[in-house]
């Protein structure tokens, strides 16, 4: 099984951006992460980050047939975006969500998703580590080794 690991606006800033909230990792540490923890699960990672909508779309559509599922940090679009909701609907690939910090705790405008109702499930609050989580999650849904 190969994942994307989708990455939005504003994340290729990882590292340096608002670090108090985001941490010190970088984009480049993420995506290594996410590459030796694929590895460990059997499974290969491909990563992607753009700060564009029609990009993350059709990164998206090309995802089906090519992988068997997404996990998407889509940054701010994920609170306004009905586009990539409907990308995730019209593609039907399992897709998990994560974010860094605890959209839930913050300020009210980041407490809506648009990708939740058509995620497996949404992670956040932990950091880089939740890529991780979301990974496993991935796998468990999949079959692990498939
Ligand atoms: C984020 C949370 C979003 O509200 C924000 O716009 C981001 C990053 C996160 O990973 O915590 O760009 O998705």
């Amino acid at each position: 099984t190969s994942v994307l690991v989708l990455n939005g606006p504003n994340l290729n800033l990882l590292g340096t951006r608002q670090p108090e909230v985001y941490g010190s990792v970088t984009l480049a540490d993420v995506e290594d992460l996410c590459e030796t923890h694929g590895k460990s699960l059997g499974i290969k990672v491909s990563c992607l980050q753009s700060n564009h909508e029609g990009v993350l779309i059709d990164a998206i559509h090309d995802a089906k047939g090519t992988h068997g599922g997404i996990v998407l940090n889509a940054g701010a679009f994920t609170h306004t975006s009905v586009a990539l909701m409907d990308a995730i609907a019209s593609v039907e690939l399992p897709v998990v969500e994560v974010h860094l910090s605890n959209i839930h705790a913050r300020e009210a405008f980041r407490h809506k998703s648009f990708i939740a109702p058509v995620a497996l499930g949404q992670i956040a609050g932990f950091g880089a580590k939740g890529y991780v989580l979301a990974l496993d999650a991935l796998a468990a849904h999949l079959g692990t080794g498939s």
